[in-house]
């Protein structure tokens, strides 16, 4: 549809969304990284700002994407950075949706100059410690009426399916809503087309069938609205 086609119904709110993979790095040349194409996010910005919202976009590391239009960006590369970026400009936004995948670890130390290889044939062992969870300490600093969206990306194992996983994610978390995404054979990484549920800490499970990441934009979007609705706000 045309852009002036849609709902200006996020008119007047102040939305902040991360997208893309941080990068926790080595030395000068190496890091660690993921697989996010950071797709999803940029569809959330997109389709955020044509529905009149004010977007900032902190982006890490993505796929070649042009900026969103309407959307002001900031790029970003550790996890570290993507926290502190989003931790201040969420202090006045209305709506917070985390869809970057943060790295859940970095390397303990960046070695000031490159790593080399010993001539005795061996290998370095690379210590990692966690990064903290940014979306947990959002939700612990929110101001008043803000709505906090989390992503979550699951398989199924023995421990429970992805609904299971999910469900236990967003209690952890204590966002508002989380989008789930069944990840494996090829689902969510690096393709146009995702599917999964839309959990409310209501308890409300909403399927978001298999379509373009601009549909499932669309979906967080009417969520965020209903949500906004029945706080009265
Ligand atoms: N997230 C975050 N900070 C982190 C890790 C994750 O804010 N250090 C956010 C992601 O942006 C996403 C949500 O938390 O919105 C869920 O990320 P996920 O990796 O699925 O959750 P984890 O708590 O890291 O759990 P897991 O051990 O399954 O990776
Ligand atoms: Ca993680």
């Amino acid at each position: 549809a045309a852009p002036d086609a849609l709902p200006r119904d996020l008119e007047g709110l102040r939305v902040v969304i991360s997208a893309g993979g941080t990068r926790e790095p080595l030395d000068p040349v190496r890091y660690l990284g993921n697989r996010s194409s950071g797709k999803q996010g940029y569809a959330l910005a997109r389709v955020a700002a044509q529905r009149g919202a004010e977007v900032t976009l902190v982006a890490a590391h993505t796929v070649d994407l042009p900026d969103p239009a309407g959307a002001a960006v900031v790029h970003v590369s550790t996890a570290d950075q993507l926290s502190e970026v989003v931790r201040a400009e969420s202090a006045t936004a209305d709506v917070v949706v985390m869809a970057a995948a943060v790295a859940d670890f970095r390397p303990a130390s960046r070695a000031e100059h490159k790593i080399k290889k010993s001539d005795d044939g061996g290998a370095p062992t690379v210590e990692l410690v966690r990064n903290p969870d940014i979306l947990a300490g959002l939700v612990q600093a929110r101001p008043p009426g803000q709505v906090v969206v989390g992503f979550a990306a699951e398989t199924g194992d023995a421990g429970g399916d992805v609904l299971h996983h999910a469900r236990a994610k967003l209690k952890r978390k204590g966002a508002d809503l989380l989008v789930v995404n069944a990840v494996g054979e090829g689902k969510a990484f690096e393709v146009e087309d995702n599917s999964g549920w839309l959990l409310g800490a209501d308890g409300t499970e909403v399927p978001i069938p298999l379509g373009a990441k601009a549909q499932l934009a669309a979906a967080v979007w009417d969520a965020v609205v209903g949500l906004r609705k029945t706080q009265g706000v």
